[in-house]
């Protein structure tokens, strides 16, 4: 049966990326004897050009009839100035929240040959560390009532106990499937809604006796990732915590270049997309690392598509990349040799097809 692919370049990098993300899903399409087939839509500051808005609802529509969802990146200082409502930004919650995809994966990981990149010492890092970081997307600040009264101007955290409960659900089935250890990031000690997702974490933890859980406030967490990252398994937290952990997190791996993401909601059906933007001032010049959209279209594969096998596939392919001397920029070392998006692209597909 043809698995259906919205693809969503968006703007900056996100096109040359997304490219190779493709490239890699038809290779492994060829390779394994899967029928995908994929429609391109706009989303961002380019939708918002040719259409007037940065979430056309030809780009919902075309992302629920198909099974999943690749993005590049959104946003450039040309939409600066835009309303709220109307920035690039804007096109990607609309998504999030409009494909109700409330589970947002985020794994950072520090491959053992590329530690030296780390900004954290190996006597810190230990060499290696792979967690995982899941988001709560549809939630929290990010969507609760906001607005303006005279001087007074306010944004709220709203939770309910089933948005907790879904999301936590998500994350403790993860760790089951990883190393069973679940780290809950919250600031139960201050926040209302900390004190709720605590309560319902604490109720799931009962039902996952085999998960190794433990409570962490949100300001010791970030902490607690500098320190000793190693330590971590799997981390929940709310919407806005996972914004700024998950950057965190993504910059002691040495390259945001590397980290894919998946946004998950109740089914199958899932948006992919590079953790890192669309970094306007190299965009269009060949210099963009490919992995991360990459690594991004793995997750679909494994989530959406339940092929485990293809896409460990991806994922060796683009770790013995990495592992070579021939690599992008943001991986460059003193003597390597730097090559473009393009021919680190054609590597990792090289890989694929042998
Ligand atoms: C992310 C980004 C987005 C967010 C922005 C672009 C709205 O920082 O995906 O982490 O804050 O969620
Ligand atoms: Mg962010």
């Amino acid at each position: 049966m043809t698995k259906r692919v919205a693809v969503l370049p968006g703007d900056g990098i996100g096109p040359e990326v997304t490219a190779w993300a493709v490239a890699a899903l038809q290779a492994v399409g060829r390779r394994f004897g899967h029928d995908f087939a994929f429609a391109e839509g706009l989303i961002g500051g380019r939708a918002f050009d040719e259409t007037g808005s940065p979430l056309p609802a030809e780009t919902l529509a075309l992302c629920r009839r198909s099974d999943a969802v690749l993005l590049g990146a959104v946003g450039g200082p040309k939409w600066d100035e835009n309303l709220p409502a109307l920035r690039p930004e804007a096109g990607l919650l609309g998504a999030r929240a409009g494909l109700g995809l409330y589970a947002n994966l985020r794994p950072a990981t520090l491959h053992p040959f590329l530690s030296d990149l780390s900004p954290l010492r190996s006597a810190v890092t230990g060499g290696q560390f792979d967690m995982l970081i899941v988001r709560e997307l549809t939630g929290g600040l990010y969507y609760g009532a906001r607005g303006r009264d005279g001087e007074r101007v306010f944004d709220t955290m709203v939770y309910t106990e089933a948005e907790v409960e879904r999301v936590g659900r998500r994350a403790f089935a993860l760790a089951r499937s990883r190393r069973r250890k679940l780290t809950s990031v919250d600031k139960a000690n201050v926040l209302d809604t900390s004190r709720l997702w605590r309560s319902v974490m604490h109720r799931l933890a009962g039902e996952f006796p085999d998960v190794a859980y433990e409570d962490m406030l949100v300001d010791n967490a970030a902490m607690q990732l500098v320190r000793r990252p190693g330590a971590f398994d799997v981390l929940v937290t709310e919407n806005m915590f996972g914004d700024i952990l998950s950057d965190e997190a993504g910059m002691i791996t040495g390259s945001i270049g590397l980290l894919p993401s998946a946004s998950l909601g109740a089914g199958t059906f899932g948006l992919y997309e590079p953790v890192h933007g669309s970094a306007p001032d190299i965009a269009g010049r060949n210099i963009a690392n490919p992995a991360a959209a990459v690594l991004s279209a793995a997750m679909l594969l494994r989530h959406s598509f339940g092929l485990a096998a293809e896409a460990e596939a991806v994922e060796q392919a683009v770790a013995a990349v990495l592992a070579g001397p021939r690599r992008t920029a943001d991986l460059a070392r003193a003597g390597d040799m730097v090559i473009g998006t393009a021919e680190m692209g054609g590597q990792i597909v090289d890989r694929l097809k042998a």
